[in-house]
């Protein structure tokens, strides 16, 4: 008998079918707010707040910094569902719990899935403050099969075996690129790959010396697991990393990261992560 138990395709329409029925418009946009990026909701007109402890089967959200609801309302003239808060693997959650938010946002009928997220830089080229649009990922807690799609596959919610190419949307990275320039940004707009690490202690100089060697740019503790769920059941996914501290490669310079600085910085640079997002939902919007 399989140990893992799977979130069921009546459980995840249960509880899009709760939440559609609370609110007054139909999102086509799902957006996931990372560590100090969740004021990117305030941009959100007509606003429903629904607490994630409201929704019947919904987690909720620990971490100091992700304030655990669902903002829904217009963006650019597109509805959108904004989660206020993510749930994270070392929050103690199993994966498939971690994303489950994302396969509600599939069964409401959203199409495109927007995440942002925190992240160490690798890339030494990298300063704090940077904007990195995420081309790939390297799904480490993934890599012994510690993943969402683990257990008995629901063909209603996608296949198998999902390919993983062009996890992130190659068009929407392209479309950023212009934005970024139109925002007179392009040198704080980097693209690069992803790491998802379990957390949440962060890297040993070790370990960063090792990602560095294996192509990652920059590296945190969430995403890659959305993504993976976003890509099974078929959303367009467009995700920024803001580069809040440098990861340590040097023995001699004694970085510590920390929760403080990470938030600190996702608040100093929250209005360019917001523009950023708003112009690509206006550009969706005008195709
Ligand atoms: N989030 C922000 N900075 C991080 C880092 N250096 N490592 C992992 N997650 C992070």
């Amino acid at each position: 008998k399989c140990e893992d138990k799977t979130i069921t395709y009546e459980a995840v329409k249960a509880i899009a079918d709760n939440i559609l029925s609370r609110i007054k418009v139909k999102p086509v946009i799902g957006i996931i707010c990372g560590s100090g990026l969740g004021s990117l909701t305030e941009a959100i007109t007509n606003a429903q707040n629904i607490d994630y402890k409201d929704i019947p089967g919904f987690p909720v959200s620990t971490v100091p910094g992700h304030a655990g609801r669902l903002v829904i309302g217009m963006l650019e003239g597109l509805p959108v569902l904004a989660m206020q808060g993510r749930f994270h693997y070392y929050e103690g959650y199993p994966l498939v719990k971690c994303s489950l938010p994302v396969r509600v946002m599939k069964v409401m009928g959203i199409e495109y899935l927007m995440v942002t997220n925190a992240a160490g830089g690798i890339n030494p080229t990298y300063k704090v403050g940077d904007i990195m649009l995420i081309r790939d990922h390297i799904n480490f807690v993934g890599f012994s099969g510690n993943s969402p799609l683990r257990g008995p596959n629901d063909d209603r919610l996608g296949p198998r075996f999902p390919p993983m190419t062009d996890a992130y949307n190659p068009a929407l990275i392209t479309r950023a690129l212009s934005v970024a320039k139109e925002m007179g940004i392009p040198d704080v707009v980097k693209v690069g790959t992803y790491c998802f690490l379990g957390g949440p202690n962060y890297e040993t100089i070790a370990e960063c010396k090792m990602l560095h060697t294996c192509g990652v740019d920059a590296v945190g503790m969430s995403t890659a697991h959305e993504v993976v769920v976003a890509q099974h059941c078929g959303l367009k996914v467009f995700a920024f990393s803001l580069i809040t501290n440098k990861s340590s490669l040097d023995y001699e310079k004694k970085e510590y990261a920390n929760h403080a600085e990470v938030v600190a910085v996702g608040k100093s640079r929250e209005s360019t992560c917001r523009e950023l997002m708003c112009r690509m939902i206006k550009s969706i919007a005008a195709e």
